[in-house]
């Protein structure tokens, strides 16, 4: 069976949510393996939260990573928007991460006001395919849907 696995970060539970789901949806097909993101030095404060996220710092990820993903055939890459980005979490595992040549990837975001949704994903889009993906697909879920099983199915529909 064919291999995929779902890199995440969420801090309040909404982006975890949506990485659910498609785990859910992508275990159809391919074997699934999970990967929480868990920074040892994320703020517990808003505006210092969006100002690390602005100024594009890559958080430490001082845990088990799983950050050759050469083995994967689908790679999952999911993030919050903060301030107008993706967390640094996400940036300081998308800036390490190795093995996406040739590879499919699905991106996903969610967010709350929508401000920088679309620029968040483009930013990842560009460093994985600097990295060799071949193809890249990306839906964004608003924070108030993340719970709703059928507008994940609407905005996930033909990805995988
Ligand atoms: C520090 C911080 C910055 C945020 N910045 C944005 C933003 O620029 N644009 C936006 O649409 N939502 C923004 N949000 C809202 C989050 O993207 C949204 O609540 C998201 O679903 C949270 O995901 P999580 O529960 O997985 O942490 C921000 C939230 C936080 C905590």
């Amino acid at each position: 069976m064919k291999k995929a696995i779902v890199v995440y970060y969420s801090y309040s539970g909404n982006t975890r949510k949506t990485a659910e789901f498609l785990k859910d949806k992508i275990t159809r097909k391919f074997q699934t393996d999970m990967l929480e993101l868990k920074p040892s030095d994320e703020s517990k404060f808003f505006l210092k939260q969006c100002v690390r996220a602005f100024r594009k710092v890559q958080a430490d990820l001082n845990q088990d990573l799983i950050l050759d993903l050469k083995e994967y055939d689908l790679i999952a890459l999911g993030t919050p928007v903060w301030a107008f980005g993706m967390a640094p979490a996400m940036r300081g595992y998308i800036d390490k991460v190795k093995g996406l040549a040739g590879k499919k990837i699905i991106l996903f975001a969610t967010y709350g006001s929508g401000v920088g949704k679309d620029k968040c994903l483009r930013e990842m889009a560009e460093i994985v395919k600097a990295k060799g993906a071949e193809e890249v697909r990306s839906f964004l879920v608003q924070q108030y849907d993340v719970k709703n099983a059928n507008i994940f199915e609407q905005k996930a529909n033909g990805l995988v």
